[in-house]
């Protein structure tokens, strides 16, 4: 029973997470279905350690039970098995194994935050249910991830040493301190873990960050799309001024990889790798989830939706070829500067960014009441800091902007953010126009822009739609002068169009 933490899943994920707990001098005991992935764990810390000599910290297991029977308690086990009904099965099968009130399960999978609430209540007799979730991809996993945990506090207490130290850090700038070298884990710095509250925030927390992840994405790629288009530029041309871009405001994990991307060649024929790539996008549902929730909340969170349908439209290979044939674009083109379009689309860029994030904290605010969490929106900026796909410099500047004010409605409104868009917003406007003008899809842009230009007016045309709903449907509209919540009718169709108090 000397081994600090079990894990039930040794896919990509789990191997890594388990391998970097070991660089920390934690000793692991890992079960998987495949005894090939438990050798190959087995071999790799093997490979990895520096020392030959020095025991072996991850033990492999053949059974749940043996598994069990090697944790000294309370176990904490962790599981990193598919999200949806593995998770179950995988819960299941630990209780058939003998696991005990007083141990905890972590789900590391990247679950819907529903089902975590729902097993949390489910199992509490039988073990503490913990979620979180784990941003990074494979190599955040092995050298420090973001770490999204949600559950009860007394289990946090317990998990907590551990997670900070396999997390990722950064330095009192906020910036990254990257060490990928087995056995050489980053020991200092500020963790990129923070206790988040109770049962499914972690990964609701999670969830928010793919949404954001989508939209980010999705701009860099409409910003690509746009640099290509109007001026005609090569993948490689791109990919040097995205590499310069992030030297600025847009410093970012997503903009130095797509500069890395961008100038990287297709062996087997030469050509732009990135053009060797069919334009057909995957996903695996968290956008969605993000977009979903937004909606049944109310909360307008166009950018992230737009991300999400824009990888739906992408999809529709064999249609789009078709239309293509059969649809134009009556385009007007004219001279335009390079240089006047590269800074335009930088500049929409950053203010598209900042409108995204904007709707990913607005979405959290909203979920605080519908689910009963008190989030600390600071600690969720600082912990996004490092090892997550959207770590960025930006986002000591929301950290600071909660800081400054916890009660901030909304990012638009604290006065770094709201200076940045007065200065930077014709750029988004003047990308916005070429794009329309040159028949280029630039959806997560177009959003973002009609986001901002919402939400800053004063008067929309909503009062016009009320008078829609009630001339077809009496649902009634409250007015200007009336008293707050006092509904009227107009009968439409009435001599005179009497108006009624309801
Ligand atoms: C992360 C990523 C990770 C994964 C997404 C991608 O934070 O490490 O978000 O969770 O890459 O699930 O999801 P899609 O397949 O939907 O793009």
């Amino acid at each position: 029973q000397n081994c600090n933490i079990g894990f039930v899943g040794l896919g990509v994920m789990g191997k890594n997470l388990a391998l970097n707990l070991a660089d920390h001098g934690y000793r692991v005991a890992g079960f998987d279905l495949d005894a090939n992935k438990i050798q190959d764990v087995l071999d790799t810390e093997e490979r990895e350690r520096p020392d030959t000599k020095k025991e072996a910290r991850i033990i492999g297991c053949s059974n749940m039970e043996n598994m069990l029977s090697n944790l000294a308690k309370p176990r904490v086990v962790v599981v990193l098995v598919p999200a949806g009904q593995p998770v179950d099965i995988v819960c299941n099968n630990l209780i058939k194994a003998g696991i005990e009130s007083d141990d905890i399960v972590v789900d590391c999978g990247n679950s819907q935050w529903t089902d975590t609430i729902r097993r949390e209540a489910e199992y509490k007799d039988y073990f503490k249910f913990f979620g979180t979730a784990v941003s990074g991809g494979e190599v955040g996993a092995r050298f420090g991830p973001s770490l999204m945990p949600g559950g009860d506090a007394d289990s946090w207490k317990h998990l907590q040493p551990m997670w900070e130290a396999v997390a990722a850090k950064v330095d009192e700038n906020g910036k990254p301190i990257i060490s990928n070298t087995p056995g050489k884990p980053v020991t200092e710095g500020e963790p990129c873990t923070a206790y988040l509250g109770p049962n499914g925030a972690g990964h609701y927390v999670k969830m928010v960050h793919n949404g954001i992840e989508y939209a980010d994405m999705q701009l860099i790629c409409e910003a690509y799309h746009l640099l290509r288009s109007l001026l005609g530029y090569e993948p490689e041309e791109i990919g040097k001024l995205f590499a310069q871009w992030n030297q600025g405001e847009l410093d970012s994990y997503l903009v130095e990889i797509t500069a890395d991307i961008l100038q990287q060649y297709d062996a087997a024929t030469g050509a732009p790798l990135v053009d060797m790539i069919l334009d057909s996008a995957g996903q695996k549902g968290t956008g969605r989830w993000t977009s979903i929730s937004a909606t049944q909340m109310g909360v307008p969170a166009g950018i992230i939706s737009e991300s999400v349908y824009a990888r739906a439209l992408s999809t529709l290979t064999t249609e789009r070829e078709h239309a293509a044939g059969i649809l134009t674009a009556e385009v007007e083109s004219g001279e335009i500067a390079a240089e006047d379009v590269e800074k335009a689309i930088e500049e929409a860029l950053y203010c598209a960014k900042i409108c995204a994030y904007a709707q990913g904290f607005q979405i959290m605010r909203a979920a605080e009441k519908e689910y009963d969490w008190t989030f600390n929106f600071s600690d969720i900026a600082k912990i996004w800091r490092g090892g997550c796909i959207i770590r960025a410099s930006f986002l000591q500047r929301i950290a600071d902007a909660f800081d400054g004010n916890r009660e901030l409605e909304n990012l638009l409104l604290n006065d770094y953010f709201a200076d940045t868009m007065a200065k930077k917003q014709a750029g988004l406007r003047k990308a916005v126009v070429l794009a329309a003008q040159s028949g280029v899809p630039t959806p997560a842009f177009f959003s973002a822009l009609a986001y901002f230009d919402g939400y800053r007016s004063e008067v929309l045309p909503a009062n016009l739609l009320q008078a829609q709903r009630d001339y077809f449907g009496a649902h009634t509209y409250e007015r200007v002068d009336g008293e707050p919540g006092q509904k009227y009718h107009t009968f439409w169709q009435e001599e005179g169009r009497p108006e009624r108090k309801v």
